[in-house]
């Protein structure tokens, strides 16, 4: 068997929503300590739906290929169906990760966790 399915040499190769958003009204970052990576997401946040999101990461092909996925699965969504993404829900929508790259999905979700709590404090929605 393959180490990593289809779906994520797809996102690593040809990942979705790279880039920035200029006007974004959540942005998160955040890293993991033991291999360096970083990930940057951008949201874009109106009547409560995500309208934008793009990604911005430096680090490995899981990491990537999970940024992909994971703005794919909360562009269009509302804000509150993005805060219950979870590392899990990445990893499954690529087929499954490595158990040794599960920390990559991690990273993801962390992300985004990251950028709606600027949005909310943004916006005065914290709570
Ligand atoms: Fe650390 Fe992939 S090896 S995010």
């Amino acid at each position: 068997m393959a180490l990593y399915s289809e779906k994520v040499m797809d996102h690593f190769r040809n990942p979705r929503n790279v880039g920035i958003i200029e006007d974004a009204n959540g942005i998160g970052e955040v890293g993991n300590a033991k291999c360096g990576d970083i990930m940057k997401m951008y949201l874009k946040i109106e009547d409560d739906i995500i309208r934008d999101v793009k990604f911005e990461t430096f680090g490995c092909g899981s990491a990537i290929a999970s940024s992909s996925m994971a703005t794919e699965l909360i562009k269009g969504k509302p804000v509150s169906e993005a805060m219950k993404l979870t590392n899990q829900a990445v990893a499954e929508a690529l087929d499954g990760l490595p158990a040794y790259k599960m920390h990559c999905s991690v990273l993801a979700e962390e992300a985004i966790q990251s950028a709606l709590e600027d949005y909310r404090k943004r916006t005065g929605k914290e709570g």
